[in-house]
């Protein structure tokens, strides 16, 4: 079903204390919403963060796992592992690990399903970079990244997924898309799964914002028909700006 959410993906940042301050303040301060609101903090600090929210509306998720169960893959997480303190979403291909850790859509794709047969909800991450948007194939780049990692799914599996749309370009940089860019790829990316599956899964499917989304942006890209809210970064590192961005959805 299609939900509002703010997910706040903390990347490799913050400390067991550092963690343990922010969810405080945003315990303290964060509004009471309709929205789903989440954060991902990083691996160490999942299940001190789970305990600390385990009795608030906010959902802890973890940015990324392994596509196998268990065997000998050193430094890795799966999913039951994350199912067995408490966490059932995982953000998947997010641009930087795409970038940095080599992660394709044919990988991705095999991270997906391995979510999925675990019963976990996946926040999946695609967009394009600015030379593709330069050249006019962003439109075509994103939809072979749906296709690539998601189109073999069975609609039922879609119960699972929320899309994340977030132009490469636009992530750490403090270039947001215009609200009339996100609309416009928001738009495209229903209109492509109401092609590939039909009209009513493609109106349930949740598609999130992200790339420089701020306290002062938020409230005009949320606002769009096909913008369902955002996943931010930066912004939410501090309890102040992603309360304020909680507030705008
Ligand atoms: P940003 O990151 O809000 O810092 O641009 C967004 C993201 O990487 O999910």
């Amino acid at each position: 079903m299609r939900k509002k959410i703010v997910a706040g993906n903390w990347k490799m940042n913050k400390d067991l204390a550092e963690t343990q301050a922010l969810i405080s303040d945003l315990k303290k301060s964060l509004p009471a919403t309709n929205a789903e609101v989440k954060i991902a903090p990083t691996f160490t600090n999942l299940y001190p963060a789970y305990e600390a929210l385990k009795d608030s509306d906010v959902e802890v998720v973890a940015q990324n796992m392994h596509q196998e169960e268990n065997g000998a893959f050193t430094g890795e997480i799966s999913a039951s592992m994350l199912k067995s303190i408490g966490i059932t979403t995982v953000i998947l291909g997010h641009s930087e690990r795409r970038a940095y850790f080599g992660e394709d859509d044919a990988l991705l794709a095999k991270k997906v399903d391995a979510a999925i047969k675990n019963d976990m909800d996946v926040i999946f991450c695609f967009g394009e970079e600015l030379d593709d948007r330069k050249a006019d194939k962003h439109f075509s780049l994103v939809e072979s990244q749906l296709t690539n990692a998601l189109f073999h799914l069975g609609e039922d599996a879609w119960k699972h997924i929320v899309l994340a749309y977030e132009p490469v370009w636009a992530i750490g940089t403090g270039e947001t898309a215009s609200p009339e860019q996100a609309q416009e790829m928001h738009e495209f990316i229903r209109k492509t799964i109401a092609k590939k599956y039909n009209q009513t899964l493609a109106d349930g499917v949740s598609i999130l914002y992200g790339g420089s989304v701020k306290p002062a942006n938020a409230e005009e890209i949320f606002s769009k028909p096909d913008v369902d809210g955002g996943l931010i970064g930066g912004a939410s590192l501090k309890a102040e700006d992603f309360v304020g961005i909680v507030k705008a959805i």
